[in-house]
């Protein structure tokens, strides 16, 4: 472990390289105890994560993994969407289960407020695609989408104005949101949480790139927990079915205000196999069969929607892109122990016609769950991650063998 922590240095990234869901909090958490800051840059409540505290499963949203850590100081970077009654509730499961997280938190002022109208919104937009197109996007109908596009247009609320009464501005929303979508916005009731949240989050909402800038200074060192991920990304993505925000690197460091020059490293976080919940191309998706084995043996279902998951091979061309766009210094493949009862392994290694060419590589048939040494990895194993290395040129450092914290390999 200490020789990963010494070659990540002082700020590193955790980024996913496919369609989300790579497993980044389990990395993120692990990492976060030997980290002072973590900071989540963009993205909102489509995110999500599964903790478990006390034997109890919570799904988290907005706040990042390793918060649980005490004494870490964490930050919410102008890059985010924050639907506050979410937030709160987050903050409350966590002072139930002893943790108080307020005193550490920082939330930029210039974070996006999203309302519940968005996630009106967000409904109504993808009822409005289905009809007109056959499908939707299959967005996390969290709002997302509309808070950014509020924040594009110029018309967003940010937390910076958590404080004022914003009744006369969400009036004229309310019509506008009524005119143009048919999605009626509830006054009232939007003042009331943010009043709620403005009790709540007193004194929490500060410069956080001034204090990231301090901290940094100080010789302090911050992981930042990439949402959604690089094939998810609005720029960069398999758009039009993507996110709303810049899932990537660089998108991570401009959502918090760090400059790109401070980043030390950037773990690329890639299942085995891969997953892609929501409609968009799947070049290496698998038949349906086997797409329901590897479904049920991985838990492949949403931890925001609990969508079942879409499954396929790990396609190699995807993720050279994602090494091109982050600059990938480790990879952390997560869940290998999904492909223990596997007898061969497929990889798309290139694209023809628009289809992905593949390599068959055997597979280990036999449990890896739990392991956490790679020289006790059968050899089938091994040689599959070493077949990742050399296919995308990114060593790989760290390698899940099991949902459980422990069970995670440092190879670095
Ligand atoms: P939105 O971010 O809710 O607008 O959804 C846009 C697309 O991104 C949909 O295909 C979602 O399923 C996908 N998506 C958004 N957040 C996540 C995530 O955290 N994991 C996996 N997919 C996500």
């Amino acid at each position: 472990m200490q020789e990963l922590l010494s070659s990540l240095g002082p700020v590193t990234a955790v980024i996913g390289a496919q369609w989300g869901d790579e497993g980044k909090g389990k990395a993120t958490d692990m990492l976060a105890e030997h980290y002072d800051i973590i900071g989540r840059a963009c993205g909102g409540a489509n995110a999500g994560h599964t903790i478990v505290i006390d034997g109890q499963k919570h799904v988290f949203h907005l706040l990042p993994s390793g918060c649980f850590h005490e004494g870490k100081q964490v930050v919410l970077g102008a890059g985010m969407v924050l639907h506050l009654p979410t937030l709160l509730e987050e903050i409350h499961t966590l002072k139930e289960h002893g943790i108080d997280i307020l005193d550490r938190l920082h939330i930029s002022p210039a974070a996006h407020i999203v309302f519940d109208y968005h996630r009106e919104i967000d409904g109504a937009l993808e009822q409005e695609r289905t009809q007109k197109e056959g499908q939707g996007i299959g967005t996390t109908k969290r709002g997302i989408g509309p808070a950014y596009m509020d924040k594009a247009a110029r018309t967003g609320m940010r937390m910076e104005r958590m404080n004022e009464d914003l009744t006369g501005v969400l009036t004229q929303r309310r019509d506008w949101a009524q005119r143009v979508y048919g999605v009626h916005i509830d006054v009232d009731q939007e003042c009331a949480h943010l009043r709620e949240a403005a009790a709540v989050l007193q004194g929490r909402v500060a410069d956080t790139v001034a204090l990231l800038h301090f901290w940094m200074q100080e010789g302090k060192t911050v992981i930042v927990e990439g949402a959604q991920a690089t094939l998810l990304d609005i720029d960069h993505g398999t758009y039009p079915y993507v996110t709303s925000s810049s899932t990537t690197a660089a998108g991570a460091l401009q959502g918090l205000g760090v400059p790109p020059r401070s980043l030390t490293s950037c773990i690329g976080v890639a299942k085995a196999y891969c997953t892609r919940v929501g409609s968009g191309p799947f070049r290496t998706e698998m038949e349906e069969e086997l797409g329901n084995r590897i479904r049920e043996k991985g838990g492949e279902y949403g931890a925001t929607t609990g969508r079942p998951r879409r499954c396929g091979w790990l396609h190699i061309p995807d993720l050279l892109r994602t090494v091109q766009i982050n600059g990938f210094s480790q990879w952390n493949v997560t869940k290998l122990d999904v492909l223990d009862d596997e007898a061969e392994i497929l990889v798309g290694v290139d694209e023809k016609d628009g289809n992905a060419v593949f390599e068959t590589v055997p597979g280990w048939q036999t449990s890896t769950v739990g392991i956490t040494h790679f020289e006790d990895l059968p050899e089938q194993a091994k040689s599959y991650i070493t077949f990742i290395e050399e296919k995308t040129g990114v060593p790989v450092a760290l390698i899940g063998t099991g949902p459980d914290r422990e069970q995670m390999i440092v190879k670095a």
